[in-house]
């Protein structure tokens, strides 16, 4: 399986542009540090897979926030790279209108809609995500994280096997969490 090495570029830098100075949450580094993560697991799932539209998955893992959390419009993003990853990010975008207990769900939909290269660009950040938590966070915040990654992991584990596996170790190890908190050791 294989992919562009000029549109990664060509990705990532367009991220990086529309994220500006925005960080990882309680870490010193830049957001697009997260965005590279997200592509780094989508890419070694890619690297065990057939059938995929590789540019589409590394396109959703490298823009994944761009419309949730940038200026970016998903016309911006069509009129770069085309209607499919516009339909792609767009899944992956939460619909605030929405109650925010629902917001999960109904991206999963939408996810679920799309060719399977969208739904491993939802795994990978889940995975890249289920690290030590933010310090502000509580218990029961850290708790909500979890259970929401396991409906990830129900609803798209089929998608990808390799992500799939390594979504449930993440999970397993980020049971910790729930009793020490934030102060835990990563
Ligand atoms: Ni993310």
């Amino acid at each position: 399986m294989t992919w562009s090495q000029d549109r990664f570029n060509e990705t990532i830098h367009f991220a990086a542009i529309a994220h500006g100075s925005q960080r990882v949450p309680g870490q010193p580094y830049s957001y697009v540090v997260h965005l590279a993560n997200v592509a780094m697991e989508v890419m070694a799932a890619l690297a065990s897979s057939e059938g995929i539209d590789a540019d589409l998955a590394i396109a959703c893992a490298l823009l994944h926030d761009t419309i949730e959390d940038t200026a970016t419009s998903a016309a911006d993003i069509e009129e770069k790279f085309g209607t499919a990853v516009r339909a792609g990010v767009e899944a992956l975008t939460k619909n605030k209108a929405l109650p925010e207990s629902e917001q999960m769900t109904d991206s999963l939909n939408r996810i679920l809609e799309q060719p399977p290269a969208v739904g491993m660009a939802k795994m990978a950040d889940r995975i890249t995500n289920l690290q030590k938590p933010p310090g502000h966070w509580r218990t029961e915040k850290i708790r909500d994280y979890y259970e929401e990654a396991k409906v990830i992991h129900q609803r798209l584990g089929h998608l990808h096997l390799g992500l799939s596996k390594r979504l449930e170790t993440r999970l397993e190890r980020y049971i910790r969490y729930f009793s020490e908190g934030a102060v835990g050791s990563p």
